[in-house]
């Protein structure tokens, strides 16, 4: 297949990314939003060979080699199920899956859907959990996730209040948008047995959603995670700690660099990165390239069975936070 046919729903920020990156490697694209002005701005960034307000028209112009998700999280499974009424061709979809596990479910068992938890496909990360698995820090005994970024600086095109972020029903918030982090705990450390979090609404920020969570997990293996995620941080951070027997192992978003160390003294060993931040959006559409053209052999880089078991610990913290009680797991 020379160049495929890819369907973008929600031309967004990261709908428009998609597309920048598909083109880029060679596809031509189609798009749908129910915004016209934001089809408009699509196609000023390159050639659409359709845009769409109206997904029935969008599904029922043609058969698509591909397809990417990348409106909010509210309609990902209703949309993700109309593809599959028309076609059986690949599907990347944005994260998270959906807004609760029992909605995502709704997808278990329906084949060729890639998820995006992106960070999944950034180096440092894969490396960072290379190193984890190596047992560079002997066995793990504690965690850090840490991501503070005020909401008003992530798309400075548009108030925040108009940002699908700042909605609740959407699938905004910063537990469910954030669950990247949730996420990347399950990819290094598997499924943990109890969880207790706080998710609330503390600042000014005019929003229904929640923006602020902490998280408290604990493992069967003995070790506790900790995840801290807030949409009011300036300056940004998000880094990932991991103490173990032998040593500690961060990862610094901002520094873009591993630090290990094994001594008392801020000491670290560091490892240098220089990718920037589209490289993980770019590894997705590559992997959703390799598997329009059959041409992938491992296995998913990320599935819709990891985007239910990152879901049920969101679930899962939601019920601790309005019970204020810890959640078993996996009991
Ligand atoms: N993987 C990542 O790191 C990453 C980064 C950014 C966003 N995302 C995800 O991408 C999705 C979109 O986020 P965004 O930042 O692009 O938001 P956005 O608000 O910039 O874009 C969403 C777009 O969807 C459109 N839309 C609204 N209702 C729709 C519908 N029913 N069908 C199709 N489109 C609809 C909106 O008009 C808007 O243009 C979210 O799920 C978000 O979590 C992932």
């Amino acid at each position: 297949m020379n160049e495929p046919h890819i369907l973008v729903l929600g031309a967004g920020s990261a709908g428009r990314r998609h597309t920048r990156n598909l083109r880029s490697l060679g596809c031509r694209l189609s798009a749908f939003d129910p915004r016209g002005d934001r089809i408009e701005e699509t196609r000023g960034e390159g050639e659409l060979v359709n845009g769409f307000t109206k997904l029935d028209e969008a599904l029922n112009a043609q058969e698509y080699d591909g397809y990417v998700i990348a409106s909010p999280p509210l309609f990902h499974v209703d949309q993700a199920l109309a593809i599959r009424g028309k076609s059986k061709h690949w599907i990347l979809s944005e994260k998270p899956l959906s807004v609760t596990a029992a909605e995502a479910s709704r997808l278990e068992g329906v084949e060729n859907i890639l998820l995006g938890y992106t960070y999944r496909w950034w180096p440092p990360l894969g490396r960072y959990r290379e190193r984890l698995q190596a047992g560079d820090i002997g066995a793990v005994r504690s965690m850090r996730f840490i991501m503070s970024a005020h909401l008003a600086d992530w798309h400075p095109w548009e108030p925040y209040q108009d940002f699908f972020m700042a909605n609740k029903e959407q699938g905004g918030g910063a537990l469910l948008d954030e669950s990247h982090f949730i996420d990347l705990m399950l990819w290094f450390l598997g499924a943990p047995s109890k969880v207790y979090a706080q998710v609330e609404k503390l600042s000014d920020l005019d929003i229904s959603a929640d923006d602020n969570v902490d998280i408290i997990v604990s493992y069967k293996s003995g070790a506790r995670v900790n995840l801290h995620l807030d949409l009011v941080g300036r300056p940004h951070e998000r880094s990932i700690t991991a103490v173990g027997e032998n040593g500690t192992l961060l990862y610094s978003y901002e520094e873009n660099a591993i630090k290990f160390s094994n001594e008392g003294a801020a000491k670290w060993q560091v490892e240098k990165f220089d990718c920037e931040r589209n490289e993980m959006f770019l590894g997705a559409a590559r992997e959703l390239l390799a598997l329009i053209r059959d041409e992938k052999s491992e296995p998913l880089t990320c599935t819709v069975a990891d985007g239910i078991a990152a879901l049920k610990i969101v679930d899962a913290c939601r019920a601790s936070s309005d019970s204020d009680r810890a959640i078993n797991l996996y009991a």
